[in-house]
């Protein structure tokens, strides 16, 4: 591809992405789907273009907000290859019409890269917090509530790309192995910081990898390595994965559990547990049953099953959130989100987890876990919690687990972990961890 085509697919595929309901790299992916004719190099220019552009949104949209053009495709390309630094002379020639290539500039276009040559140096420095440090307005206070006066620190971490993290299927072969595998078909990896059982890949087609194909391998971010280490899932025990999804913990639980003993993988989606299963059985597990739950206010599912009200030796509750934790991979979604979305998430993780508890035997292990760093999702929900269900209590993080990443329980017991980009390198993730008197 020329470079002015590949801006072109960039205008459409950032139309794309803010149009839609979907993440960012869904989007891309079913773009690129419909396009084989894009190769990799093509797919992987314009892949980091949108990832720029996500970066820079608060930017970029406050720059063409001033100037009173709307944010789409083509004024963000303009904009963000203007703050790039591109000629004049070099954006009249790629968007030059031509097939294949942006419609030529035009007036309005002209006069927006006037506007923009005028919004650099002191006129800069008026641009407010939520544009500088890439977030919506009213988000402010949510966010001030974790990091502080760390916010700017954060916000710069989020903008760094998320690597490919993998972790190891100790089913299948230790991280060493795993990583010669990996390396005898090409694909590099080093150690993680903290997950004993994590690698980091640089960018992979892994679907190909026959290492992958065989389960030595899974596709997960650290900070789910450590969620799913904090639970600390022993051989033999009942356990319950109450929001399994595709099964990223319920997989790392099973591992752990060295196939002994039974994992209850819950979801009230069954094509995510249908995935799931494929992905049990590439990784050699036995021991795993999912079954499809309804939600609190569907009739139409199964209810919880009785059999195991009171049974489980550890539930985990990996709740579905505002995923503002998951900014690295996905930097469009924090403009998709609005304030009583979040609320609405932290009332429904209060009933989820209320809903939940109910399976833990007397003396089992509960965990709560969101991939946000939002306090309303995470410390706020578990208080309320605590308040309600008196024979709860914090269980203090504890294990070897903790000694090999160097992490410490956050909180008056010691019964939390939270993990923020700027400080651990990995999503944002809040966990919680109770005991049943
Ligand atoms: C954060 S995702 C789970 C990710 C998964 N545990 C993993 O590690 O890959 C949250 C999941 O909660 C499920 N969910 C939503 N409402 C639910 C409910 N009322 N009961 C059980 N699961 C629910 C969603 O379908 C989604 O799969």
């Amino acid at each position: 591809m020329i470079p002015a085509a590949r801006l072109a697919a960039l205008i459409e595929l950032l139309d794309g992405v803010q149009g839609a309901a979907l993440p960012a790299d869904r989007v891309a992916q079913r773009y690129f789907r419909e396009r084989r004719f894009i190769g990799s190099k093509d797919r992987n220019w314009i892949g980091d273009a949108l990832f720029a552009v996500g970066r820079d949104l608060g930017r970029l949209r406050w720059r063409l907000d001033r100037l009173g053009r709307a944010p789409d495709g083509r004024a963000l390309v303009l904009a963000q290859r203007h703050a790039e630094g591109d000629e004049r002379s070099l954006l009249e020639s790629q968007f030059s019409g031509e097939r294949y290539t942006p419609a030529a500039l035009d007036a309005d276009d002209r006069a927006l890269l006037d506007g923009l040559d005028g919004l650099t140096g002191p006129a800069a420095e008026a641009m407010p917090g939520w544009a500088r440090d890439n977030y919506p307005d009213w988000m402010e206070a949510p966010l001030r509530a974790r990091f502080g006066a760390d916010l700017g620190q954060a916000m710069a971490a989020y903008g760094e790309r998320a690597p490919l993290g993998l972790r190891v299927n100790l089913l299948k072969a230790s991280r060493e192995k795993a990583a010669a595998a990996l390396a005898e078909e090409g694909i590099e990896t080093t150690p993680m910081a903290r997950s004993p059982l994590g690698l980091v890949a640089g960018r992979a087609a892994l679907g190909a990898s026959p290492a992958y194909r065989r389960g030595l391998v899974e596709v997960q971010d650290e900070a789910s390595q450590l969620c799913a280490l904090a639970c600390a899932a022993r051989p033999g025990e009942q356990v319950v994965d109450f929001c399994a999804g595709a099964g990223g913990k319920s997989l790392a639980l099973a591992a752990a559990m060295a196939n002994k003993g039974q994992i209850h993988a819950f979801d009230i989606d069954a094509r995510a547990l249908g995935e799931l299963k494929k992905r049990a059985d590439r990784a050699g597990i036995r021991n795993l049953q999912t079954r499809r739950i309804a939600a609190e206010d569907d009739r139409s599912g199964e209810p919880l099953p009785a059999d195991l009200a009171g049974r489980a030796d550890l539930v985990l509750v990996d709740a579905p959130c505002s995923g503002s934790g998951t900014w690295r991979r996905n930097p469009f979604a924090r403009w998709q989100l609005e304030a009583a979305d979040v609320e609405r998430q932290a009332t429904r993780q209060a009933a989820l987890l209320d809903r939940a508890s109910a399976l833990v035997r007397p003396g089992g292990r509960l965990f709560y876990a969101v991939c946000s760093v939002f306090p309303v999702e995470g410390e706020a929900v578990v208080a309320a919690f605590l308040a309600a269900n008196p024979d709860f209590r914090p269980r203090p993080l504890d294990g070897d687990w903790l000694a090999e990443t160097g992490l410490k329980g956050s909180g008056e017991d010691g019964a939390a972990l939270v993990l923020l980009p700027h400080v651990h390198g990995t999503d944002g993730f809040f966990v919680a961890a109770f005991e049943r008197a």
